[in-house]
């Protein structure tokens, strides 16, 4: 069996981890342009000052993926090259860049598939108080309408937020994210709440435009399940869920919090500030939202503390990079590894029919079939090089086993409407720099940043040549 034919085979970027050219064109300063240059803050100092120069090579980078058939693809606008600095000035040279971009994609036929933030916040913002301050909710409101005004005519497919998930609790709960706050609890909600109204006055704004397009939310989902038969991890895998899970994903689909957090908000003395005017826009925004984005990487086992442990919570890169072991913030579980199971190299463990379970649970909760894109799936690996050639094989028996989970739940009446494999090109991973590739196409750091296809690009051409007809079969497509 083949893919429906409107299901999308796309692959991903965002704009700091490929960019580089982080000072031309009119570009502002953005909070990782500071934070990475923060000594310790990532491995062995990488920034993307220069990442793998797609500022200047995109052109070729469109051209290979256009070689590999790629039908859609999926990269973040830099706030900072739209509007540069405080004045709110729109910056032409910025607006040009994406424009090429989008008619590179078009001239191929590759439908371009936008992130209008992937985490890199003007500096001039976040030295205001970045998400925790109100004020950002509107500039955000205002980029967006920017980019809907200048490109929305060529981009019909619009993904509001990357994995609120990730990026608040890096940057206000472990400190590995700027601003690069410690358990700012109170911070951490308030931010959280301030970007879930950004995102539902985005989508109203959107909506009231008439573009014709569709928007969505894209979320770092990693669904919880109970270490062992003991009620205590059941109890852990559900709070986990609803911190985890439901607290970024009932904001934009009921348009109100889980009864659940908020109570231990209150208990915590850590509630954030809302008015009716934002809760009636989470309200009015949650039903028209048009799809859920998951990032999907990996499930958590998960085990509920006792009451003697001793929890100190690790701050160190590598626990929020996943490799160690690590209790929650708020100390009422922990993320274990049980042995029976086979994890990536930087620990995460792999389970496709995790993902299906994960959604199916969506689904009853929000009590919808949900239209869903996979909008980040793949594997972190250090790639082998035999010969000079990048023989990724471990990248394509993931994907393909991801993609054979997604077509079985598509077979079982599942909505999900395309796959964007992480990522299109090695990049930058924002805390393990260039040594954890995920990307179809290598890039050579040691000459001149010079491209080449690994194994994984001629497979996935082939998967999408064929629709995906033999993933999930007993045939190989090597
Ligand atoms: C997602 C992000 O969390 O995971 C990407 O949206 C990121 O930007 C990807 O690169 C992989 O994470 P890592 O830490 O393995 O690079």
């Amino acid at each position: 069996m083949r893919f429906e034919h409107d299901f999308l085979f796309g692959a991903a970027s965002a704009a700091y981890q490929i960019e580089g050219a982080y000072n031309e064109d009119g570009k502002g300063v953005s909070n990782w342009d500071v934070f990475s240059k923060i000594e310790g803050k990532t491995l062995n100092h990488t920034n993307g000052d220069t990442a793998i120069d797609h500022y200047h090579r995109y052109k070729e980078d469109v051209r290979l993926m256009a070689e590999m058939g790629l039908e859609s693809y999926r990269f973040s606008i830099a706030w900072t090259r739209i509007i540069p600095g405080p004045d709110g000035q729109i910056n032409e040279k910025g607006i040009e860049f994406y424009e090429n971009l989008i008619d590179e994609c078009l001239k191929y036929g590759i439908v371009p598939f936008v992130t209008l933030y992937h985490w890199d916040l003007p500096q001039y913002l976040e030295e205001k108080g970045g998400w925790s301050n109100k004020e950002t909710i509107d500039a955000f409101v205002r980029y967006a309408g920017i980019c809907f005004e200048r490109f929305g005519k060529k981009v019909k497919h619009w993904i509001t937020f990357n994995e609120t998930v990730y990026f608040l609790r890096f940057g206000y709960i472990t400190g590995a994210h700027p601003p690069g706050r410690k358990n700012d609890q109170k911070g951490f909600f308030q931010a959280l709440h301030n970007v879930m109204t950004a995102h539902a006055k985005t989508v109203l704004l959107y909506k009231s435009l008439k573009q014709y397009g569709e928007i969505g939310f894209s979320h770092g989902f990693a669904p919880n399940y109970p270490a062992s038969s003991d009620p205590a991890d059941a109890d852990a895998a559900r709070h986990a869920d609803c911190f985890e899970n439901y607290l970024h994903l009932d904001p934009v689909f009921r348009g109100e919090y889980p009864a659940y957090c908020l109570d231990s908000m209150r208990a915590r003395g850590v509630m954030f500030d809302y008015t009716d005017d934002e809760m009636a826009a989470l309200k009015e925004a949650s039903s028209l939202t048009d799809f859920l984005g998951l990032n999907y990487y990996h499930p958590n086992a998960v085990k509920k503390t006792s009451d003697t442990e001793d929890i100190s919570i690790d701050y160190s890169r590598e626990a929020n990079t996943g490799q160690k072991r690590q209790y929650y913030y708020d100390g009422y579980y922990e993320i274990v590894k049980p042995a029976d199971k086979t994890y990536t190299k930087w620990g995460w463990e792999i389970s496709p029919e995790s993902l299906i379970e994960g959604i199916e649970k969506i689904n009853a909760r929000y009590n919808a079939n949900m239209k869903i894109y996979i909008t980040e799936n793949g594997l972190g690996d250090y790639d082998l090089v035999i010969d000079g050639e990048i023989v990724d094989v471990p990248r394509i028996k993931y994907i393909e086993k991801h993609l054979a989970a997604v077509k079985k739940g598509n077979e079982a009446g599942l909505n999900i409407k395309g796959y964007f494999a992480w990522s299109v090109i090695d990049l930058l991973s924002w805390l393990n720099g260039f040594e954890k590739q995920y990307g179809f196409i290598y890039v050579d750091h040691k000459n001149h940043l010079e491209r080449k296809k690994k194994l994984s690009f001629y497979w996935y051409k082939e998967v999408i040549r064929t629709r995906g007809e033999l993933i999930g079969g007993e045939t190989n497509v090597i």
